[in-house]
């Protein structure tokens, strides 16, 4: 019997781990507040949140424009599935589409239904525009990838956490090393039956890799070269995360299909969009594809207020000089710190890496102290430290929030 005196967090963890799946291990927090880049325990304790729901929370939690907009819909209609047309949704997908520069959007919810939409999109595409044979097509990722956890996301990668004991697997995938452009060159080459690249262009749950520069430009006149799609996934980067309003426009590129989630809906709940040319997006016909949430009214409106707000807030340009002050402080406590032996990242999208200290100890370490200085962030493979706050934080906010880093890791023994 689990004890609800005084509903403590303890309490909280507890029913989680009696009555859920055990498939997150969470920093020991339970918060029931957020507003801004801030949360809140049910202790009262206020947190920097340095992860925003892993880039979903981009314009700050609980955004009064984004809010609203949820509020106004939900009392007015909030689904009709695809069987009947609504009055909001071709009003968003024009704007989208205008927004990014697409002829069509395909509206889903989750990040990972958007990669399996762009995958759906890229076959289909290659056996009836391209002509490659029945069931031939190949698509291309790349090593260290993470879109999802569905059977197609785990086929695709290469991390044996994700994919071991859920075999068997999807066929016609296949991975090369990320930031290789010589190797994507030689399996275009040597395989006539691509029919897609799909990858990251800063490669988040990996631990924040960013490729060399020229690599997005190099990719894309690789595909075009070779008659290949380039889906790039900016699912976690796009969306004035790493300065721009997408990664990929950090060297001017447009990917064949675009992929967009988490910061569509600002947090509130989940929206996906996959963007393409009328010539990949038509091939795919009444039936073919879908989701009873895809496009939703409340979906609809939600995602127009999230899009305007990036531009209205101008969070690419925040992101940008905030990521800057970031990276600069980082570089500064490398120097005076054993335990950090790199910094990388870019607008704010950043991450440190942790050597092993102590008797043991890893990046969740740090990460459980860090909590108790007021700040959240969560590691990634072991040694790494993700950070990466709403984009709406400003510098003021964002040199306490570095005070508070520097101070737990000085604090260390190495
Ligand atoms: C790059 C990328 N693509 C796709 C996904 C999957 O998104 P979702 O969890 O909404 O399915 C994620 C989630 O972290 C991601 O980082």
């Amino acid at each position: 019997m689990i004890s609800s005196q005084n509903q403590t967090a303890d309490y909280f963890i507890e029913l989680e781990h009696h009555y859920g799946a055990h498939n997150y291990h969470p920093i020991p927090v339970v918060l029931d507040r957020a507003s801004g880049i801030f949360v809140w325990d049910v202790d009262g304790k206020q947190y920097f949140d340095f992860l925003s729901a892993y880039s979903a929370v981009n314009q700050g939690h609980c955004h009064p424009k984004i809010t609203q907009a949820l509020i106004n819909q939900a009392g007015k209609l909030s689904l009709t599935s695809r069987a009947f047309h609504n009055n909001l949704l071709g009003e968003y997908e024009k704007y989208i589409t205008e927004y990014f520069g697409y002829d069509k959007v395909l509206p889903m919810n989750t990040g990972v239904e958007g990669g399996e939409t762009a995958i759906k999109l890229a076959r289909r595409w290659a056996y009836d525009v391209k002509k490659i044979a029945d069931n031939q097509a190949t698509v291309l990722f790349v090593e260290g990838n993470f879109w999802g956890r569905t059977m197609a996301a785990i086929s695709s990668s290469n991390d044996p956490s994700s994919y071991t004991g859920f075999g068997p697997y999807m066929p016609g995938f296949k991975l090369i090393p990320y930031n290789d452009l010589n190797s994507l060159e030689a399996e275009l080459k040597a395989n006539p039956n691509i029919a897609a690249f799909m990858f990251e262009p800063i490669q988040g749950e990996a631990g924040v890799v960013v490729p060399d520069e020229g690599y997005l430009s190099g990719v894309r006149a690789l595909c075009t070269k070779y008659n290949v799609l380039m889906i790039a996934d900016e699912v976690q980067t796009g969306l004035c995360r790493t300065g721009k309003m997408l990664a990929c426009d950090h060297e001017n590129v447009k990917p064949d299909i675009l992929i967009l989630g988490k910061a569509l809906s600002g947090g509130l709940l989940p929206v996906s969009a996959v963007l393409a040319s009328d010539e990949i997006m038509l091939t795919i016909k009444p039936g073919e594809h879908g989701s009873t949430y895809g496009g939703n009214p409340l979906a609809c409106a939600v995602a127009t207020a999230a899009l305007e707000v990036l531009k209205e807030e101008k969070l690419a340009e925040n992101a940008e000089k905030m990521g800057i002050i970031f990276r600069a402080r980082m570089e500064d406590l490398m120097k005076r710190s054993s335990l950090v032996s790199l910094v990388r990242g870019r607008g704010l999208l950043n991450a440190i890496v942790i050597k092993p200290f102590g008797d043991g100890k890893t990046a969740w370490d740090v990460c459980l102290l860090l909590k108790e200085n007021g700040l959240l962030a969560k590691q990634t493979h072991g040694d790494i430290i993700r950070f990466a706050p709403p984009l709406v934080i400003n510098e003021e906010q964002m040199h306490e929030a570095c005070d508070i880093i520097e101070k737990t890791i000085l604090g260390l023994k190495a």
